[in-house]
């Protein structure tokens, strides 16, 4: 006789996941380990993991980028951005139920590179069927001028930028502040100057989560996947998004074909 206890019993304990237990190391350091599956804390949702993505943030973080911070403690499971199935809920959370289909940014507790990983409700949204898991160069030749600039590559000077701006002003958002860049904005703000340069660094919020899903389902958000890796590969995609080039995601998927 098959009973909800039998069940209970024949649920997994533990999973595969790739870790890290010191800063450094890169691809090299990461290491496959069979672990216990986290439980889902107050607030938390356990996810059964069809996928996630690798972003500089991951690596940057391994070699030590905000070691006063992260990982809060060795061994780190890495990577926060999340896609998957609702398996368990944790105390208070409400909204969802097992078999939701879910994106989670995971930050900074991350734990994506596992077969389960918790992540906190709060930052967690449903992902509708029509979203899947897979899913000119500053120095024109045309000499056109920007309003605006986003700015997600390698430093570059800000007379790069200065000069890609248009004569009345214009804003460089810049997504890889260092400590030029933050300088270089305070003065512009002292300063009002026309053509500023606007540290960001990301913030999630449930809405604008919600607000991005609901665009890829319209189909007015568009992913593009670089390169796609099952877990076992997961040094892989890791190199791949440390080289720097990708084009688009660097998919790390728990189901992938070896
Ligand atoms: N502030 C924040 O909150 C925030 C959030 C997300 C990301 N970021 C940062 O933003 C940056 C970009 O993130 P991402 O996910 O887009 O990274 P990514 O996938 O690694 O970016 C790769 C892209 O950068 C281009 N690239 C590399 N070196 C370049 C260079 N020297 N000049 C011009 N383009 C170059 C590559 O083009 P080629 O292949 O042609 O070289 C490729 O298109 C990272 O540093 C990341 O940490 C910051």
């Amino acid at each position: 006789m098959f009973t909800m206890a039998a069940a209970a019993d024949a649920a997994p304990k533990t999973m595969r996941a790739v870790q890290y237990d010191k800063y450094g190391g890169g691809a090299e350091g990461l290491k496959h380990v069979e672990v216990p599956i986290p439980a889902p804390k107050e607030g938390e949702l356990l996810i059964k993991m069809e996928a996630a993505s690798i972003n500089p943030i991951d690596w940057k973080i391994q070699k030590g980028m905000l070691r006063l911070f992260l990982p809060k403690k060795f061994p780190f499971v890495p990577v926060g951005d999340l896609s998957g199935e609702v398996v368990e809920l944790g105390g208070g959370v409400s909204g969802f139920k097992p078999g939701d289909k879910v994106v989670s940014m995971s930050f900074p507790n991350c734990g994506g590179l596992a077969e389960y990983a918790v992540a906190p409700a709060s930052l967690t949204v449903a992902r509708p069927p029509e979203v899947t898991p897979d899913g000119a160069a500053l120095r024109s030749p045309s000499g056109r001028r920007y309003d605006a600039v986003a700015h997600c590559a390698p430093p570059a000077p800000w007379p790069v930028f200065r000069d890609a701006l248009a004569d009345a002003g214009g804003v460089v958002v810049d997504l890889t502040p260092g400590v030029a860049a933050t300088v270089r904005s305070f003065l512009h703000r002292v300063t009002f100057s026309k053509k500023r340069l606007v540290p960001l660094i990301l913030m999630p919020k449930k809405e604008e989560m919600e607000w991005l899903v609901d665009m890829a389902k319209q189909g007015k958000l568009k992913t593009t996947i670089d390169s796609q890796y099952p877990l076992s590969r997961a040094q892989e995609a890791w190199a791949k998004s440390m080289e720097g080039h990708a084009t688009g995601k660097i998919v790390v998927e728990m189901g992938g074909t070896e």
